[in-house]
């Protein structure tokens, strides 16, 4: 089985708490168990991971180019600011990185208009909530 990396960034560990209205109140815990369900459905085995320190997406980036067949991507913050991570996306293609958020960055304020990520992603999924994570799993098994 293909595996796949679901890699979330800073404050995504605090969802179910984290501004409810913005962001809903499923943990990050139910986006796991979620996303390895569509992974069951799909054929792929999902490692998903969550981390607050930018350094530490990047690494698994790295480690994704060597050990996975796609990432599906959460960046949280850092996707606005991060030339590091946007690096390493490019760094490890042609590995196939789908961007997701849970709330819609361009209906939000101007700096979350700007995705680092994007220009180097297969494609983009946001404002819809946990539900985006599945849909990116299954846009990425179509491309695999
Ligand atoms: C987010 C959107 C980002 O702008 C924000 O910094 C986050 C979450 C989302 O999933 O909607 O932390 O990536």
């Amino acid at each position: 089985m293909k595996t796949v990396f679901v890699l979330n960034g800073p404050n995504l560990n605090m969802l179910g708490k984290r501004e409810p209205s913005i962001y809903g109140d499923q943990t990050l815990d139910d986006i796991a168990a979620d996303c390895v369900k569509a992974g069951k459905d799909l054929g792929l085995t999902i490692d998903f991971r969550q981390s607050n320190h930018e350094g530490h997406l990047v690494d698994w980036i790295q480690e994704a180019g060597e050990a996975a067949a796609g990432v599906v991507i959460n960046a949280g913050a850092y996707t606005h600011t991060s030339i590091a991570i946007h690096d390493a996306i490019r760094g490890v293609a042609p590995l196939p990185v789908v961007e997701v958020h849970l709330s819609n960055i361009h209906a939000r304020e101007p700096f979350r208009h700007v995705s680092r990520i994007a220009p180097h992603a297969v494609g983009m999924i946001c404002g819809f909530g946990p539900l985006g994570y599945t849909l990116a799993l299954q846009a990425l098994a179509a491309r695999l």
